[in-house]
């Protein structure tokens, strides 16, 4: 860990220097100084390749991630920043087939009878972060090579919203949602209801403590009647598909879930991102996170490594309103696990899906749903 830390600032100095060497009419990278960034990532993330091709074949891909990267942030209008990830020696396909959820869009069911308050002319606060309130927001997941955002988004909206109403923090077992689900896939994708309906066919969740996270090691049996519940929910509301309707619904409720597009998330380190028009079709959405916030830059603030990148194009001169989303990639990815989208503009189709689980009192009956069609 100490040595993550240690790693971190002389890699941001060093890919900013690179990144610098890549655009424009500059020779290139020097190939000494590019090994060294790949070396510092492959300690940094403990990754290692079978043989000599193969890890020629991730440095070069490592290469054109950071190409990719420097691209991404030069026509970014927001304040983010693009380099070295986790994901920096993944394709763009790998990263789509080992963390894309083909799941994330489709007909809710019945949700459309379902919708929630949406009364005009409410004040909706200019700034909301349930993080900062205590014990609401569970700590990041990480679902590693398990397609499962649809189960980690629904079991923090859920703890959230347990907490909210009985002051009493819960971690609930994503586990049981993965074994129990009947609906969706599992590891292999699910939509955000197929958790919903889980927990209402199960009459509640189990702790993470009693039912822990194994991801896809095998298929496992589901083990519902096995252990006390300690969540459970009443039902579950599609929202209004606008932001100020989503914005008044987080702020006076609690975080909802919302279905996006992943494809800046690969290359993402912190900011704002905000989608210069045409990329990241909000028609597309592929990944599901929490929302838990929202808020809006000062006005003239800049990317943290701004004053070593000479190409960068002058900033935004006024504030950006942002929403903040908690992801399922482990905390060492973006800010801490969280990252931040433009609000007011359906970037990456934020408003596509947002739905929320119902959470009132213990609910002992079992409800019998089937999987929609
Ligand atoms: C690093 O990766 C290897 C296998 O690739 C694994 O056995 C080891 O536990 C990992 N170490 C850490 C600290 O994650
Ligand atoms: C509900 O639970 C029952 C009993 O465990 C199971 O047979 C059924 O498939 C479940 N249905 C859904 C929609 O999850």
């Amino acid at each position: 860990m100490a040595l993550a830390v240690c790693l971190s600032c002389p890699l941001a100095l060093l890919v900013a220097g690179l990144v610098q060497g890549i655009g424009g009419q500059d020779p290139g990278p020097r190939p000494l100084e590019l090994k060294e960034v790949f070396t510092l990532f492959q300690i940094q993330y403990n990754r290692s390749y079978s043989n000599p091709a193969e890890h020629a074949r991730r440095l070069d891909i490592f290469a054109r991630n950071l190409a990719r990267a420097q691209q991404l942030q030069e026509d970014d209008l927001g304040t983010a920043e693009f380099g070295v990830t986790p994901f920096s020696d993944l394709t763009e396909e790998e990263f789509g087939q080992l963390y894309g959820n083909q799941r994330a869009a489709g007909r809710a069911p019945n949700v459309d009878r379902k919708v929630g308050s949406g009364e005009r002319g409410e004040s909706v606060p200019s700034t909301c972060d349930w993080r900062k309130a205590r014990n609401i927001i569970s700590s990041v997941r990480n679902q590693k090579s398990c397609k499962c955002c649809w189960a980690m988004a629904a079991a923090g909206n859920i703890e959230a919203l347990w907490a909210i109403k009985h002051k009493m923090s819960v971690e609930v077992s994503v586990q049981e949602l993965l074994d129990c689900d009947r609906c969706g896939n599992g590891c292999s994708g699910g939509y955000i209801w197929d958790a919903f309906i889980t927990v209402m066919n199960n009459s509640g969740l189990a702790s993470e403590r009693d039912y822990p996270f194994r991801g896809e090691a095998r298929a496992h049996k589901c083990q519902a009647e096995k252990y006390k519940k300690v969540a459970w929910i009443q039902d579950f509301i599609m929202l209004p598909e606008n932001e100020q309707g989503m914005a008044r619904y987080l702020a006076t409720e609690g975080p909802i879930t919302v279905s996006i597009n992943m494809q800046l998330l690969q290359n993402y380190k912190n900011g704002v991102i905000r989608p210069a028009p045409g990329t990241c079709d909000p028609q597309h959405v592929d990944h599901i996170v929490l929302l838990v916030g929202f808020g809006k830059t000062k006005s003239g603030e800049r990317r943290q490594t701004e004053a070593v990148l000479s190409q960068s194009k002058p900033r935004p001169r006024h504030s950006t309103p942002y929403w903040i989303l908690k992801n399922s990639w482990g905390a060492q990815w973006g800010e801490e696990g969280y990252f931040r989208l433009h609000r007011g503009s359906n970037a990456c189709g934020i408003t596509r899906y947002p739905l929320t689980a119902l959470v009132d009192t213990p609910v002992k009956k079992r409800h019998t749903i089937s999987c929609p069609p």
